[in-house]
């Protein structure tokens, strides 16, 4: 018979059994959530895969590491329901790859920030923040008023098809064109407004 004591005063059972413990423990947390539907389909028919210049903004933001300061998720508490809207939920997310909801927050989560500001304030804000906030700490990205050149665009939209994400040959094949002639800043501002209104909380 295995005992509590015979466990408890040897560093090899110890060691077997706690980390079969956490491994079975982990799986049975983590394994139905690839199966779920409330994490593995669109919460509402309002989230839709990224169209080409919002893809392009999204890489931009990563590129520029905008995720360092900022979140983009709302957990389900009072405070942060009553100042960004409503908690996030996994459905928003199953275009995102990788998805960028982080927990450092120097500046606000951008969840829902999109329609928050019109493309005019995002523009003055994403080239100079103290153009409009006067105390931010926001650093200056004065160099995304410059042409987007994203040659990239369609094999990106490829790339994201072999993981789950629904883009048409015409999607790939129009991508190039829908993202011509534009700025990079207009691509982070196309991002920014498009985020969150699946479940946008009017207050
Ligand atoms: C060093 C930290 C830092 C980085 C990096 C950063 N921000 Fe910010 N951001 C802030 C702070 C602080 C604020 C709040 C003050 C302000 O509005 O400027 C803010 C505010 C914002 C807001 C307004 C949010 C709201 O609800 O009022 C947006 C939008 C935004 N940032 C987008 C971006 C984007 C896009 C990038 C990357 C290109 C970026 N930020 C990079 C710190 C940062």
């Amino acid at each position: 018979m295995l005992t509590h004591e015979k466990i408890e005063t040897s560093n090899t059972l110890m060691i077997v059994l706690t980390l079969l413990a956490v491994i079975w423990g982990g799986l049975l947390e983590i394994v139905p959530l690839f199966f779920q539907k409330s994490t593995t389909t669109p919460v509402n028919e309002l989230v839709k895969p990224y169209d080409a210049l919002r893809l392009a903004g999204r890489d931009i933001y990563i590129r520029e590491g905008c995720y360092n300061c900022h979140s983009q998720m709302i957990r389900p508490f009072r405070a942060e329901t009553e100042r960004y809207g409503h908690y996030s939920v996994a459905g928003e997310f199953v275009y995102d790859h990788p998805f960028q909801w982080g927990s450092k927050r120097t500046g606000p989560d951008l969840a829902r920030v999109g329609g928050r500001y019109s493309d005019q304030w995002h523009r003055i804000h994403l080239l100079n923040p103290r153009d409009v906030v006067p105390e931010s700490n926001m650093p200056a990205y004065y160099w995304l008023d410059r042409p987007l050149n994203d040659a990239l665009i369609g094999k990106k939209m490829e790339a994201l098809r072999k993981v789950g994400v629904p883009y048409s040959d015409k999607d790939v094949a129009e991508a190039p064109k829908a993202i011509e002639g534009k700025t990079e800043v207009e691509a982070v501002i196309a991002y920014l407004q498009g985020m969150g209104l699946a479940l946008k909380q009017t207050r």
